[in-house]
């Protein structure tokens, strides 16, 4: 068994994760202020060199396929729009993280990848809908929601993976594997990330209950959306999060997220046609 407090201490400490890209907090800070607007996500974006390269650099590609040249942030904001823009500049901020530890087993890293990605999407378009939650934040959420399973697999290699098959041939869920067999589960260590990244509480929330968002007494709407997103995914068969026993979203669910059957049908369509990007945008991020 783990020693819980030791592997705590190790990923609490600055020096032993990657740096999130400010680009990503500020994103955060910007959309939770209500006089803000295009022109200070124009110059949150612009303010980093590498970000606004990297986002130029996808708008003139394939990724988009525009037909015009997109020369500038303020151009891209008006092509994408805000929206876009926001989300792209934290995926690229939160790509680099994932590359910079996920890369000694590509597959898993790809697959977590374009899970997270497909779940960052779903969760922004059901927030858009659901009002209450920033779908900026939802859409964040969606992103680092299972950044504990990298670190897991960094620190536990192949005995990490063998878990997703044992959760299958148990037919139990990966977080109780986790903790019965590591003592220690993904949502927690990605709290712990989300925590010393110092994100915002309600994404913290969102990451270290996204597996409990059906069980809690007094549902947490961000983390129903967070939950529900991230089994759409696997019902969409977007990516892999390694999750051999998703839960199957029913319509009490999608009440409880004060969700209708048609957004969720536009979540799943949302995840469905933009599927292709997603890993394209991790080797954007490289
Ligand atoms: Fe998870
Ligand atoms: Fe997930």
């Amino acid at each position: 068994m783990t020693d819980i407090d030791e592997l705590r201490r190790k990923f609490e400490e600055v020096e032993n994760l990657p740096s999130l890209p400010t680009v990503v907090q500020e994103i955060l800070d910007v959309t939770n202020d209500p006089r803000s607007g295009a022109r200070d996500i124009q110059a949150v974006v612009e303010n980093d060199q590498t970000c606004s390269v990297k986002l130029l650099k996808l708008a003139n590609s394939a990724y988009y396929g525009f037909s015009r040249q997109v020369s500038s942030i303020k151009e891209a904001i008006v092509i994408i729009g805000m929206e876009g823009v926001k989300n792209v500049a934290m995926s690229l901020g939160v790509a680099e993280c994932f590359l910079e530890l996920g890369k000694a087993n590509q597959h898993f890293l790809n697959n977590l990848w374009v899970h997270s990605m497909a779940t960052a999407t779903a969760a922004g378009v059901l927030a858009k809908k659901a009002q209450g939650v920033s779908p900026s934040y939802a859409y964040c959420s969606g992103l680092v929601h299972d950044f504990g399973k990298l670190i897991l697999a960094g620190e536990f290699g192949q005995e990490y993976f063998e878990l997703f098959e044992k959760a299958k041939e148990e037919k139990k869920g990966l977080v109780q594997i986790e903790r019965s067999v590591l003592g220690v589960s993904h949502p927690q260590v990605a709290g712990w990330v989300a925590r010393s990244w110092e994100l915002p509480d309600l994404v913290i929330e969102s990451v270290e209950l996204h597996h409990e968002a059906f069980n809690l007494e007094a549902p947490l709407q961000h983390v129903t959306l967070t939950g529900i997103a991230d089994a759409l995914t696997y019902e969409a068969k977007i990516g892999d999060g390694g999750n051999g026993h998703p839960r199957r979203i029913d319509a009490q669910d999608l009440a409880r997220g004060n969700i209708d059957q048609k957004t969720k049908d536009q979540a799943v369509a949302d995840m469905v046609k933009n599927q292709d990007r997603f890993s394209a945008l991790l080797n954007a991020a490289g």
